[in-house]
């Protein structure tokens, strides 16, 4: 499993280049239209970084997730969507790979980070139809991508930083952090925020030439914020954005 960076072929570390050249198969989910520009960009990375014909490249459809699922039904559909991944990629393990061939998945920004492909690999050898070793190439991720790019640390001194979802930031501000990093966040739940005293730092397609960043109090921004984003959205028909809300612990 290789990290490649959330999208700037620059963050390829050069363990994760190592472990491209050792590679013989990649698989590739593809997520359909919207997310073609993401697999395009994999493709582009390896036809810089490794020797032509020294690999293959193998391509299955994503199975289709249940995005109605909503509050409590929520878990249950993304863990029946990572089975339905896991079966797929079992599938192309046993399919796909020679005995000693080795196979690599390349996953956005960093493995460690809401991302489903430990589960899915951890899944298949709990099934015991295939079974193989493997090993996991830390990536930049976003976050960090997001924090460097606004010249900014994620904590202050001492202070602890808690890393959620946009779904959970719609719930609430967390009790115990007053440095929130939200991803996944396709509702802009920043905005029930925006009479706070909270300063934002926001990133939209970081690392790729369609890079937007905005920042400041959140009253300011979050309007400038919500305009960028559907531009963006509507001119490409998808958006990854990430944003660190930093609350001002006197405004608890
Ligand atoms: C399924 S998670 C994967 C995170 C990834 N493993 C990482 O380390 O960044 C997808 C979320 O990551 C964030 N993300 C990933 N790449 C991004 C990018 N280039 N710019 C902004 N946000 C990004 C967005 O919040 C998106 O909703």
């Amino acid at each position: 499993m290789i990290g490649i960076g959330a999208g700037d072929p620059e963050q390829l570390t050069l363990q994760a280049v190592r472990a491209l050249r050792g590679t013989d198969v990649f698989f590739v989910l593809d997520k359909g239209e919207v997310k073609a520009d993401l697999v395009r960009l994999r493709r582009e990375m390896l036809r810089t970084h490794v020797p032509e014909g020294t690999y293959r490249i193998v391509e299955a459809r994503d199975p289709e997730r249940d995005r109605g699922a909503d509050g409590a039904a929520y878990s249950p559909a993304v863990g029946d969507w990572r089975s339905a991944r896991a079966g797929i990629c079992e599938r192309l393990i046993a399919e796909e790979l020679g005995e000693d061939e080795s196979g690599a998945f390349l996953v956005w920004g960093d493995p460690a980070l809401y991302d489903s492909t430990l589960g899915i690999l951890e899944e298949i050898l709990a099934r015991s139809t295939v079974t193989f070793t493997y090993d996991v190439v830390p990536g930049v991720s976003s976050v960090s991508s997001l924090a460097a790019r606004h010249r900014t640390g994620l904590n202050r001194v001492g202070r602890p930083v808690q890393i959620t979802t946009g779904r959970r930031l719609a719930e609430g501000f967390p009790a115990d952090a007053d440095d929130v990093v939200v991803m996944l966040d396709a509702h802009q739940a920043f905005r029930q925020y925006a009479d706070q005293d909270i300063d934002i730092y926001w990133g939209a397609y970081l690392g790729t030439p369609d890079e937007i960043l905005d920042s400041g109090p959140i009253a300011e921004a979050a309007p400038r914020i919500e305009r960028l984003r559907a531009e963006a959205r509507e001119r490409k028909g998808w958006i990854m954005d990430t944003y660190l809300l930093r609350r001002n612990p006197g405004a608890r």
